[in-house]
């Protein structure tokens, strides 16, 4: 309701303030839809989970439909990596719904001579899993596979597989574009026209872009699923950027995902969206109209009235582990709105017993300073917005306390 001018000429200054402040406070976590205080894990299990995936669903990422894809799976190479250390495998993913058929490539390092099934991270990646290593085997695949476009090893930087088996991890990657080509004219060749053939979900609320990398995610943890020496118990999924957007959500969708990681996810990630920095609603969807619903749209310049924030999508990893990581110099993406959506999201943690982030303070931590003590982890690396060596080791460091 809009107060009348008398009223308004009424209220000390002080109230306004305070009014100005209240409007930026996300919306409650532990409330019902129909204002239940919500007290126990139970009943955020029952009621109040569901109420914010299906709003999160039709609102920001997608309905997905029921339709259930035929896998099949194929080694298209196999061999010895990184100086004996891995087994490397390529399979082809092949998925077929509808009458239609798409197809995924992905690349896997996996440590020799475990005695038992090893934990595994999986990420999307942006380029094509040829980017991710200068390995010579790697095969340039995928829709985005084109050695012009994307040089072998060019992302090699951001993908340790050498530290990480090391540490006893198999890595697994598929580049994102083989799910959905990240561009605005990218639907026809993505999975959704074989997985809304005859759904009959209104256009407003389908998935896009991200929504068909989230589901691709947990494609590819069907096809680990059936690799004996992958425990997939134990799988961290990661993501950078609009990828950590899509981990996010992919973990919020799939319990399977046993730890969450987000990289510099900022806006429709893991950043606020309420006195955001940077990249707002709006921007974000004027840039990459074909990343989330329609419905999200109607959002635009208008997050004050937005009945989710991204706190709640947090949320929705509980009770597992969830690391949110922020560079210091990425404004874009607004390291402070993540960090306190990752302190927002504790309360459901502690509602299952569990323990939120360590770091409550109203400001950002100092610089390369982990706080990975509690079961959401949060660090500010210095640096700007990329996913490095660094990071991997924090997030292996946090892993480690629930794998080993
Ligand atoms: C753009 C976009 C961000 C996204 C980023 C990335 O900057 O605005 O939302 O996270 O790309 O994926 O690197």
């Amino acid at each position: 309701m809009i107060p009348s001018l008398k009223t308004l000429i009424t209220i000390p200054a002080a109230a306004l303030l305070c009014a100005a402040a209240a409007a930026q406070t996300p919306p409650a976590l532990l409330h019902t839809e129909n204002g239940r205080p919500v007290r126990s894990a139970r009943q955020w299990e029952r009621q109040r989970r569901p109420e914010i995936l299906r709003m999160l669903s039709t609102e920001v990422y997608g309905v997905a439909p029921d339709t259930r894809a035929e896998a099949r799976y194929e080694t298209i190479e196999e061999g010895i990596a990184l100086g004996g250390t891995a087994t490397r495998r390529q399979v082809r993913i092949t998925l077929r719904a509808a009458g239609m058929e798409r197809s995924a490539d992905m690349l896997l390092y996996i440590p020799v001579g475990a005695e038992e099934p090893v934990p595994v991270i999986f990420g999307l990646n942006f380029n094509g899993n040829h980017a991710t290593t200068s390995d010579p085997a790697v095969i340039v695949a995928g829709k985005s596979g084109s050695p012009e476009r994307a040089p072998r090893g060019g992302n090699a930087r951001r993908w340790p597989y050498a530290e990480a088996v090391a540490r006893g991890y198999a890595v697994a990657t598929i580049c994102k574009d083989d799910f959905y080509p990240d561009r605005r004219d990218g639907y026809e060749q993505s999975v959704l026209p074989m997985l809304y053939a005859g759904s009959g979900i209104p256009d407003s609320v389908r998935m896009k872009a991200v929504g068909a990398w989230s589901w691709g995610i947990s494609r590819a943890i069907d096809c680990l699923e059936t690799m004996p020496e992958i425990d997939t118990r134990r799988i961290m999924v990661i993501g950078h950027s609009r990828l950590g957007k899509t981990s996010l959500w992919a973990a919020a969708t799939d319990r399977r995902i046993a730890v969450a990681v987000s990289n510099d996810s900022g806006s429709t990630g893991a950043a606020l969206a309420r006195g955001k920095q940077g990249e707002t609603v709006e921007k974000i969807n004027a840039s990459f109209p074909y990343w989330f619903t329609d419905n999200y749209k109607r959002y635009n310049g208008r997050e004050e009235q937005m009945p989710f924030d991204q706190h709640m999508l947090l949320a929705l990893v509980a009770p597992r582990p969830l690391y949110v990581a922020s560079a210091s110099r990425d404004d874009w993406a607004d390291p402070r709105n993540e960090m306190r959506a990752a302190q927002m999201c504790g309360a459901v943690y502690s509602l299952y017993g569990l323990r939120p982030l360590t770091w409550q303070e109203d400001g950002l931590p100092a610089v390369n300073t982990p706080f990975i003590g509690g079961d959401v982890a949060y660090h500010l690396r210095e640096g700007g917005h990329d996913i490095v060596l660094y990071d991997w080791e924090r997030f292996m460091d946090f892993a480690d306390k629930y794998f080993r």
